[in-house]
């Protein structure tokens, strides 16, 4: 009881701290339930479109323990046994409501059997044995979850469910080779990582989220060659909601872009009005030049280099034999190659 007043207190505090500090931070929230602060100097007000303006927000904005600088307040962890269970200690009353959970080179399987004890917003436990993620629904305040070079090896869409504060989530270098569709359901996640994974298949709903605009999401360096699957057979045209945010298959293979994946019902010249905004790294990314590919050369250069990533540069085609290699950009510029497309 004691501890809840204090607490209470402290968020009262905060408010009020807010008030003085939102100078600088304009209050951002995407889904009307995470309360973030977008910050004025990434200039974000200054984007074309609102569409636009919750792009650049989605990457930039705080929540309001790390805009207010609050030092975090640090859980620690009593090892059970050593296949790697569990408990999470807390020394000290916490001050602020950043309850903060950092271990990381050490020899955990799964989460500390009491984490739904405590109201943590930040998780970082990269560097140990975890193979899957467990049931973590409990969570409701947590943020931002790194779990990097783990041994995860299933990422399902119950993973994060609840979690409808969560914000980031890193799962680079793990062993993922199955992901469900829509892991995200109903969730408004900014930024993803799941880099360095083993991905054979990868459905679209985990890479183009419709109607939420979000910051981005890696699969970069993926071990395998991938194919894209469309399995709610959500197309470009039939989804209400716009498509923005960037995402990143630099040095990845994969049979087709994933833009191509959803758009086959529409006119591809009108790209623009159902994906405004967000660009795509490609560096490295190989995929089949088919009659798909083709399609997106109608598009005026800005918007094929957009979607293309000019910027990051260099997609090049892995099928047909013939134009292997040839980068995607050299094909749009060039009609001889182009009569090799398949
Ligand atoms: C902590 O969690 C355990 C189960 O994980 C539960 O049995 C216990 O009641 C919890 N304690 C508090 C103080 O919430
Ligand atoms: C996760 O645990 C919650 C209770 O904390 C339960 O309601 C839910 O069904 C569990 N989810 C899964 C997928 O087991
Ligand atoms: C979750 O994934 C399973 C297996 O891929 C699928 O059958 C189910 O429909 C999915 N549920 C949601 C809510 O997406
Ligand atoms: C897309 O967002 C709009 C406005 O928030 C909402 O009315 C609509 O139902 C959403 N569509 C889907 C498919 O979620
Ligand atoms: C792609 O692979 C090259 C060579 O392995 C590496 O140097 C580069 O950093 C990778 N790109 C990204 C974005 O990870």
């Amino acid at each position: 009881m004691a501890n809840k007043i204090f607490l209470l207190l402290i968020s009262l505090t905060s408010n009020i701290t807010c008030i003085h500090g939102s100078n600088g931070y304009s209050h951002w929230s995407p889904d009307g339930i995470k309360d973030l602060w977008c910050p004025k100097s990434s200039n974000c007000n200054a984007e074309p479109s609102p569409i636009h303006i919750d792009h650049c927000c989605a990457c930039d904005a705080l929540p309001e323990w790390e805009m207010l600088n609050y030092s975090p307040q640090y859980l620690s962890l009593e090892i059970t046994n050593v296949k790697g269970s569990s408990r999470l200690i807390q020394n000290t009353i916490p001050t602020n409501n950043r309850i903060t959970f950092i271990h990381t080179n050490g020899i955990l399987s799964m989460f500390p059997e009491n984490v739904c004890n405590f109201s943590i917003v930040y998780v970082d436990v990269s560097w140990n044995q975890l193979r899957s993620v467990g049931n973590i629904t409990c969570l409701t305040e947590l943020d931002t979850l790194i779990m990097k070079n783990n041994k995860v090896t299933y990422i399902s869409n119950q993973t994060f469910v609840g979690l409808t504060k969560l914000r980031i989530v890193d799962f680079s270098y793990n062993l993922i080779s199955k992901m469900d569709y829509n892991i995200f359901g109903s969730i408004h996640i900014m930024t993803f990582t799941f880099e360095g994974n083993y991905l054979a298949k990868l459905d679209v709903s985990n890479v183009l989220i419709a109607n939420k605009t979000i910051c981005g999401g890696s699969y970069a360096n993926n071990r395998n060659p991938i194919e894209m699957t469309n399995i709610g057979q959500s197309f470009l045209g039939e989804v209400s909601g716009l498509i923005c945010g960037d995402s990143d298959f630099s040095n990845v293979s994969i049979n087709e872009h994933p833009i191509f994946t959803i758009s086959e019902k529409i006119d591809q010249r009108t790209i623009r009005q159902y994906a405004p905004c967000g660009k795509g790294r490609y560096s490295g990314l190989a995929y089949d030049c088919d009659c798909k590919v083709a399609e997106f050369f109608h598009l005026q250069y800005y918007e094929f280099s957009r979607i293309y990533s000019k910027e990051y540069s260099e997609s090049h085609c892995r099928s047909p034999s013939i134009l292997e290699n040839i980068r995607i950009e050299d094909l749009y510029f060039n009609q001889t190659l182009r009569d090799y497309m398949t």
